[in-house]
């Protein structure tokens, strides 16, 4: 009874997966919980409010302005009521309205009008979830603090395959577990995939550089790259979110620190060294960061005077490779190096190069040039990313995805890569 006494509002969107909310909402009430359910007017095409009422134990609500409604309950109370709110299955439409703010049904005023925590079971058509106007409204709503579960990939009831489907009863009953217990305020990004669910990640310990790194040319200026640290962070909360202790070593960023890991922040390529190797010995190393290739030489201790017709002439020295220094770290050289490589020309020719130079032993290649619309207007730090990940048996190019979803699957990618190196190790 791992619920008992929480109360919980359902919100039932109009997909076919609603015929899974019934088992949901069966195991739900197994577990001690409370509910409240709401039915948008097409969910109830797709299951009847009778069912819908007998497992939950009570009255299924959906009009808006229905007058007896109003006066037992009031619409606002329900979701003030509630411990929390599940939204299963979350159609696009429904993300959009909470993305926008609209309110023009039961379902979507209270999703507006609620203090509470909200998980969301998205479940459409792959078209619908890859369209950037959903990849959209879901950044919105986890910037908004909006949990997801899911989708997951499969065959779909429409005929295509790929994310989509709506989470499976059990693995939405264990996100509302973990959504009712973590005091996060910010929450960490969603499981995009069953591996998640699992925490295979568990007992290893991830290292991840993000940002860029600033090098002081004197007190108040500094030479840098591009990084908005957005692709760094949410991998660093992926391979928190399957279960590893995973230490960021962060260059300067304006995003927050993301929940369950432990970050560290630094300035400079030295001082971002030195962090990973006191963070060391872990399982994987996963360089994101923009690092500096050159530091001022002789960085001045003063502000530079601006001298008329005489600009000064900076001399630079080369930066350590932290990712190379760390791919040849002897005895504590962590079982999985993973290299960033942000092109723009030849993008698999340099990564491949890069793999080989620097010794580790996967290379995630990013198209930056302004065709690949990474960099939209000449500026990196979009939400999306196109990556492809190259180790020395081969190539997979992943599609043009949320940084989010990029970085789930990529820590995917990596349990699988430990996984097979541990029983490689073994068979030997
Ligand atoms: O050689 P390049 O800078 O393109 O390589 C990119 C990869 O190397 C990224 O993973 C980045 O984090 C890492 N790197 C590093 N230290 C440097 C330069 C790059 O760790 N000084």
């Amino acid at each position: 009874m791992a619920l008992a006494g929480k109360r919980i509002l359902i919100i039932i969107g109009d997909g076919i997966a609603a015929y899974k909310v019934l088992d949901l909402i069966r195991r739900l009430r197994e577990q001690g919980a409370s509910l409240h359910v709401v039915m948008t007017t097409a969910a109830k095409q797709f299951v009847t409010e009778l069912s819908v009422a007998s497992l939950a134990g009570g009255k299924v609500f959906g009009d808006l302005f229905s007058l007896m409604d109003e006066t037992e309950i009031g619409h606002i109370q329900l979701s003030r009521d509630a411990d929390l709110l599940v939204v299963a299955p979350a159609t696009a439409d429904l993300l959009a309205k909470m993305a926008h703010g609209l309110a023009n049904d039961l379902a979507s005023t209270l999703l507006l009008a609620t203090d509470k925590k909200i998980l969301v079971a998205p479940a459409m058509n792959l078209r619908m979830w890859l369209h950037p106007a959903t990849l959209r409204n879901i950044a919105s709503l986890r910037e908004d603090g909006v949990l997801f579960v899911g989708p997951e990939e499969g065959d779909m009831a429409c005929g295509e395959t790929g994310p989509g489907r709506m989470s499976e009863p059990t693995a939405i009953l264990a996100a509302i577990d973990r959504a009712l217990d973590s005091e996060t305020s910010i929450p960490l990004p969603a499981t995009m995939r069953k591996h998640q669910e699992t925490r295979p990640l568990a007992g290893r310990r991830v290292i991840v550089t993000s940002g860029p790194t600033h090098e002081p040319i004197d007190p108040v200026r500094y030479i840098a790259n591009r990084s908005s640290g957005k692709q760094g962070h949410a991998l660093a909360a992926a391979a928190a979110e399957a279960g590893a202790e995973v230490v960021l070593v962060s260059g300067p960023v304006a995003l927050p620190d993301p929940a369950g890991v432990e970050t560290k922040h630094v300035e400079t390529a030295a001082e971002m060294l030195a962090a990973v190797e006191a963070a060391l010995p872990a399982d994987i190393f996963i360089g994101v960061a923009a690092v500096a290739d050159w530091r001022v030489a002789g960085t001045a201790a003063d502000k530079i005077k601006k001298q008329k017709n005489t600009p000064p002439v900076l001399a630079l020295v080369e930066n350590p490779d932290i990712l190379a220094a760390i791919a040849q770290h002897g005895m504590s050289r962590p079982r999985l190096v993973v290299g960033f490589a942000a092109e723009t020309e030849d993008v698999l020719a340099h990564a491949q190069a890069k793999l080989a130079r620097k010794r580790c032993d996967v290379i995630v290649a990013n198209d930056v040039s302004l065709q690949s619309g990474v960099m939209g207007s000449g500026v990196m730090g979009k939400d999306e990313n196109q990556v492809t990940i190259i180790t020395p048996a081969g190539m997979e190019a992943l599609p043009r995805l949320h940084k989010y979803e990029v970085a789930t699957r990529l820590v995917a990618r990596f349990t699988d890569m430990l996984e097979a190196m541990a029983e490689d190790h073994t068979n030997e």
